[in-house]
């Protein structure tokens, strides 16, 4: 057996009944949004893999460029025998660049909604890094979870978050995830986030609604899964895809329009949805380097270093606890 067919899960998945209740709240709004966790089931997740690849998409490959080129430095923030814990780990295609770099680490906490994946990533991540140890964690970020404990003591916690799955939240939910980030790492312990900018509104928009139409495809996976997983009947040819970037808020808003007047059953309800109507699925939130230092001072993280590329699109920050 190798070592990594006996890798620990510390399993929060989350159950149908919540997702169909956390659908029902959402459609009981106005507008109707539905929480932007559930685009990652299986499909989900592999689908936004896709994504990253696009050329449209440019956050993955900027971000991927940074931590590539200030590797060293990102390194020396963080500082030797940390225990690494990542938000939304995904593929941890990007872990490698910060783990490659890092003095003897003590361990690895990914974290993701998305089990199999999450299980497939940490799988060939321990293969990859046989003296890491790896301690995967399958549950909502959002919600309360205890970091597992390596055998090996580390001197301090750092919490990975790249991508710039901040922006996914809203300002007052990013806040109270960094307020509790702040308790998991305490004073010694620190914060590598990936922090997407503002820029004109046309690079943006391709970025959320590419010429391929991948983009559409996760969006409408959506309807793909609540009709598999809540016995829904949502007809996927009458729902597109739309990504528009609100400059006055600085937010990319990304949902589905029904195309038509038309009724859906979820579960044992009923629901008309008019035509034109959009129901939201994501909100990506773009900053300035001013706007994001000032939501990180309201949960208690100061800004240490920032590095961005050339074209100043992207950046990788590294926050301590003020
Ligand atoms: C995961 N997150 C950072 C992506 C983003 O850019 O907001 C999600 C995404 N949705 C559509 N494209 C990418």
């Amino acid at each position: 057996m190798s070592k990594t067919d006996a890798l620990p899960v510390q399993d929060h998945e989350v159950t149908t009944e919540t997702f169909l209740e956390d659908v029902y709240d959402g459609f009981d709004r106005d507008p109707r949004w539905l929480p932007s966790k559930y685009l990652y089931d299986e499909v989900g997740s592999k689908l936004f893999d896709l994504i990253c690849q696009l050329d449209e998409y440019y956050p993955t490959r900027t971000e991927t460029k940074i931590l590539d080129q200030f590797g060293t430095q990102i390194a020396q923030c963080i500082g030797a025998n940390a225990l690494l814990a990542e938000l939304g780990s995904g593929s941890s295609t990007k872990t490698r660049l910060v783990l490659d770099r890092l003095e003897t680490p003590a361990g690895y906490v990914p974290i993701d909604i998305s089990k199999e994946h999450l299980i497939q990533s940490a799988k060939a991540l321990q293969d990859a890094y046989p003296d890491t140890e790896v301690l995967p964690v399958c549950a909502d970020y959002m919600a309360e979870f205890v970091l597992p404990k390596p055998s090996r003591q580390p001197s301090h916690a750092v919490v990975l978050f790249p991508g710039s799955t901040i922006g996914n939240l809203e300002p007052d939910e990013a806040v109270s995830l960094l307020e509790r980030m702040a308790r998991v790492t305490g004073t010694a312990g620190g914060l590598l986030l990936g922090v997407d900018l503002q820029k004109s509104p046309e690079i943006l928009q391709r970025a959320y609604d590419d010429s391929e139409g991948v983009t559409a495809a996760f969006s409408l996976n959506y309807l793909v899964r609540m009709n598999r997983e809540l016995g829904a009947n949502f007809d996927i040819g009458l729902w597109t895809h739309q990504a528009h970037y609100n400059e006055e808020i600085g937010r990319i808003e990304i949902g589905l329009v029904s195309e038509d007047d038309q009724f859906v059953h979820v579960g044992d309800r009923t629901f008309k949805f008019a035509a034109g109507e959009l129901v939201r699925t994501e909100h990506a939130y773009k900053y300035t380097l001013g706007s994001f230092a000032a939501l990180a001072a309201r949960a208690g993280w100061k800004v240490q270093q920032v590095w961005q590329d050339e074209q100043r699109r992207f950046s990788v920050q590294y926050l301590e606890v003020d």
